[in-house]
């Protein structure tokens, strides 16, 4: 898709399972004509999810997979990117393990949100954590997804401070907003020259 900056806009899927606070932002965010992405396909690992709700009053087309069946659903997650034509996976609050081989086919091009300062406090329960070893700051992190949890290199953090009546709830929400500003500033670095 050509923007209307006249510069073409990389052809993006968002997964998801939950929420979906960071696809709606980063709906929002490639509508801009400074933004480098289009958003063309959003997978969901659960039916349920309120981001899929939120779908039903785009154009965006949706795909929900089972993970839990073991089945081929790579594979066909797989054909359907390829049909599309998709360049770039962004995972937000996907709460799925992507195969190895997965993240080879698309080596490079799968990006993710982590709710802390990555290398600290990988996979789940990170605000709990920070705030039960005393931490000052937390925070989020967007990296590259490569074969080992929330390992891949880091392209943007920042920094929250945790306050003392901090709880993982209110801490949780502190960060989800800087979430929603780190993640479009961290594709534009990636994926702009300016
Ligand atoms: C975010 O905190 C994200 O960093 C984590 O899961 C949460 C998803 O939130 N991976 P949402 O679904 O985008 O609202």
């Amino acid at each position: 898709m050509v923007g209307s900056t006249g510069i073409s806009k990389i052809k993006t899927a968002i997964f998801i399972s939950g929420n979906g606070s960071n696809m709606k932002n980063l709906i929002k965010f490639s509508k801009l004509k400074t933004s480098p992405i289009y958003v063309d396909l959003v997978l969901s690992s659960n039916k349920k999810a309120n981001g899929i709700r939120y779908l039903k009053k785009t154009k965006i087309v949706s795909k929900i997979f089972n993970f839990k069946k073991k089945n081929n659903h790579e594979e066909k997650i797989l054909k359907i990117l390829k049909k599309r034509k998709i360049n770039l996976i962004c995972l937000a609050g996907f709460m799925k393990i992507l195969s190895k081989d997965f993240i080879k086919k698309f080596n490079g091009r799968i990006l993710n949100i982590h709710p802390s300062l990555l290398p600290k406090y990988k996979g789940l329960n990170t605000h709990e954590r920070a705030i039960l070893n005393n931490e000052k700051f937390s925070g989020c992190s967007v990296h590259f997804v490569n074969s080992k949890l929330d390992s891949g290199k880091i392209i943007l953090q920042k920094k929250v401070r945790i306050n003392k009546n901090d709880n993982p709830k209110t801490l949780s929400k502190k960060i989800l907003k800087q979430e929603h500003k780190l993640y479009p500033k961290a594709l534009k670095k990636l994926l702009t020259r300016n």
